[in-house]
């Protein structure tokens, strides 16, 4: 039996969109009505924490009602016949709730919190959690698990791994605006065909091959693309 080609996919917010969820781009720096810089940087963190918690726990109880669309639904699918790696900017968990296995955050997760004095010490939680800048953890200060603006990103440097081991590589649902997750691109090896799913694309080098379609129309197209060319 020869090896599945390896299908590295990288995710940004336009996959959840038809589930319900807000991208951010398209609703003019507002993240639901929130300025992104006060909820989403270290600044706006450490000028307004209680905000901050407050935001992310209603993001947090929002994906109770949310489900997966057929895009996550099909990138599962795709397991059978590829070794496939989805790295994500969203922080949501629709890609785990589909079935994908190998999944990584890059910007963080709403399902997890961490330690104020420690980014290595994450607790999962539930929709239903609420936390507080008081909110104590086996004795620790919490804080969302989110990759905040003027903040490292620590699963970078893996992702740049599995973009570099790619076969083939797909791009859905991102505006290639934020980095360093834009730069994932870059480590792809010359010749590996990339696909770009997306209804308003941001730009890309020569030689990807652009979907201009949404999410779950894109990934139908794409499935039958790959199991034919590949498989
Ligand atoms: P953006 O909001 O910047 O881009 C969303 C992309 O999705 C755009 O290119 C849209 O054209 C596309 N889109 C919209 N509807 C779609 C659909 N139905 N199917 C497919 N694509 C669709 O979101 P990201 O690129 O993910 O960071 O943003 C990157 C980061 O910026 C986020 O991870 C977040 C944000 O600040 C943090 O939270 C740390």
């Amino acid at each position: 039996m020869t090896a599945k080609p390896r299908l590295v996919i990288s995710t940004g917010a336009g996959i959840s969109a038809e589930s319900g969820i807000r991208t951010f781009r398209d609703a003019d720096g507002l993240w639901e009505e929130y300025p992104v810089m006060d909820v989403a940087s270290a600044d706006g963190f450490a000028r307004n924490p209680a905000l901050v918690h407050r935001f992310y726990n209603e993001r947090r109880r929002a994906l109770a009602d949310v489900r997966p669309n057929r895009a996550h639904e099909i990138l599962h699918e795709l397991e059978r016949d590829f070794d496939v790696y989805v790295i994500t900017q969203n922080v949501d968990d629709l890609h785990e709730r589909a079935g994908s296995t190998k999944v990584l955050h890059l910007h963080g997760e709403l399902l997890k919190v961490r330690a104020l004095d420690d980014e290595n010490l994450t607790w999962a939680v539930g929709t239903d959690t609420e936390t507080t800048p008081e909110t104590r953890i086996d004795g620790h200060r919490v804080r969302p698990h989110i990759v905040f603006f003027q903040e490292a990103v620590p699963m970078f440097e893996p992702a740049t791994q599995l973009a570099a081991e790619a076969d083939i590589f797909v791009i859905i649902g991102t505006s290639l605006v934020v980095y360093p997750a834009a730069a994932l691109l870059h480590y792809v090896r010359r010749g590996v065909p990339v696909y770009y799913i997306d209804p308003n694309p941001g730009e890309v080098p020569d030689g990807v091959t652009v979907i201009r379609k949404k999410a779950t129309e894109g990934m139908a197209e794409l499935a039958e693309i790959l199991r034919h060319k590949y498989l």
